[in-house]
């Protein structure tokens, strides 16, 4: 199951991982108090019963930076060539978080560029990160996936206020061998514009200007078809994952753990079942996070490593689904990572 062969014989390996949520956490109980909701209702339909959301004044760069921080140190390097974020709550529209973020860890003149393509955006960032060191560009490129998704759903809006949170995970990939632990690849990517009306946000781009007093203020808040988006993240995400293991001429009894896109526990249970990939190995960090966009993927790796509900030598596979539509997944061994920081115990060490 090792990436195809690159032109130049390299492969990118991941050799660090962190992660960082923000400490407020709000229960589902707290979300009960002021919207027309209940804890009941959201754990039946999501399988979500907490999620972390940042503070006033706080930005995704904030997130990113410090999950960034944790996966230099997890890797034990302070130098890389490049930084990808992939978010869709950059600080700014213009310019990117990127070089915001590589400035503030000390990396100032590494090549620095935001990926937007929503909750697929890291596996988008691992395929970008992986083809900058194949080709030859970059020996070592941190990768960090962040949202502040609090910062774009209206707090009333009872149907997205429920599921989203904010966070920020982060690998390091460097130059290795296509046969070593870590090295990512087979990537299947995909999109499909004429859905661009299922996930949104409607107002503050070229389209749709941000001229005070001309949006409609709900146009500034994410908007989301939820049925419509269930079905298609359902079938978007098998479809891209079984294509994944075709081209790697894999059989879905040789994936180890399956690592989705944090969406929705419904949906995560769906694409495991139609895959036939048993329950167990099914990798979901949902219910204590929600679903925190581009973040979800490295959020739910670095829960999983800490815990140690995944073991060096295995063999993964991860599949995201998000607004676009976009959608893509990657097979990776999971690597042994000497240490993996957790969000709130910034001292503490973890071998996976
Ligand atoms: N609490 C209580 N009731 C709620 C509610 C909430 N937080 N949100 C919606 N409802 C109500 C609706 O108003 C509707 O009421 P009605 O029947 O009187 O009209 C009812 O619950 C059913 O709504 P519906 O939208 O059909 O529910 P659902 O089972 O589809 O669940 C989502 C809604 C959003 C949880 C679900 O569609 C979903 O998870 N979609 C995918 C979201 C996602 O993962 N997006 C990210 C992909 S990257």
């Amino acid at each position: 199951m090792p990436p195809p062969p690159s032109p130049s014989g390299r492969a990118a390996v991941l050799c660090g991982l962190g992660s960082w949520l923000p400490p407020r956490v709000v229960t589902n109980e707290e979300l009960s108090r002021r919207l027309d909701t209940s804890d009941a209702w959201i754990r039946t339909r999501t399988g979500i019963s907490r999620r972390h959301i940042a503070e006033p004044g706080q930005a995704t760069s904030d997130l990113a930076v410090e999950a960034g921080r944790r996966a230099l140190r997890s890797a034990g390097t302070d130098d890389v060539d490049a930084v990808v974020v992939a978010t869709t709550t950059p600080d700014r529209s213009c310019p990117a978080t990127a070089p915001l973020v590589a400035s503030r860890l000390g990396l100032r003149g590494a090549a620095a560029f935001d990926i937007s393509a929503v909750c697929t955006g890291f596996v988008y960032g691992l395929a970008s990160a992986a083809s900058l060191i194949t080709a030859g560009v970059a020996t070592r490129v941190l990768l960090i996936g962040a949202d502040t998704y609090s910062t774009i759903v209206d707090p009333h809006d009872r149907t997205n206020a429920i599921i989203f949170g904010d966070g920020a995970g982060a690998v390091v990939l460097r130059g290795g061998r296509a046969d070593e632990p870590g090295a990512v690849g087979h990537f299947d990517l995909g999109s499909d514009g004429t859905g661009e009306e299922l996930i949104m946000v409607a107002a503050g781009g070229s389209r749709q200007r941000s001229t005070p007093g001309e949006a409609d203020p709900q146009d500034r808040y994410f908007a989301m078809r939820g049925k419509e988006v269930f079905r298609h993240a359902v079938t978007r995400m098998t479809a891209s994952a079984q294509a994944t293991l075709t081209m790697a001429d894999c059989k879905v009894e040789d994936i180890d753990r399956l690592v989705p896109h944090q969406a929705n526990l419904r949906i995560l249970r769906s694409v495991a079942e139609d895959l036939g990939l048993p329950p167990e190995r099914l990798v979901t960090n949902v219910e204590s996070v929600g679903n925190t966009g581009a973040a979800s993927i490295p959020l739910a790796l670095a829960d999983a490593a800490t815990r140690h509900t995944v073991q060096p030598g295995e063999r993964m596979l991860l599949t995201a689904f998000g607004g676009g539509l976009t959608w893509g997944s990657c097979l990776l061994t999971w690597p042994a990572l000497s240490r993996i920081d957790t969000p709130h115990n910034t001292g503490g060490t973890q071998a996976s």
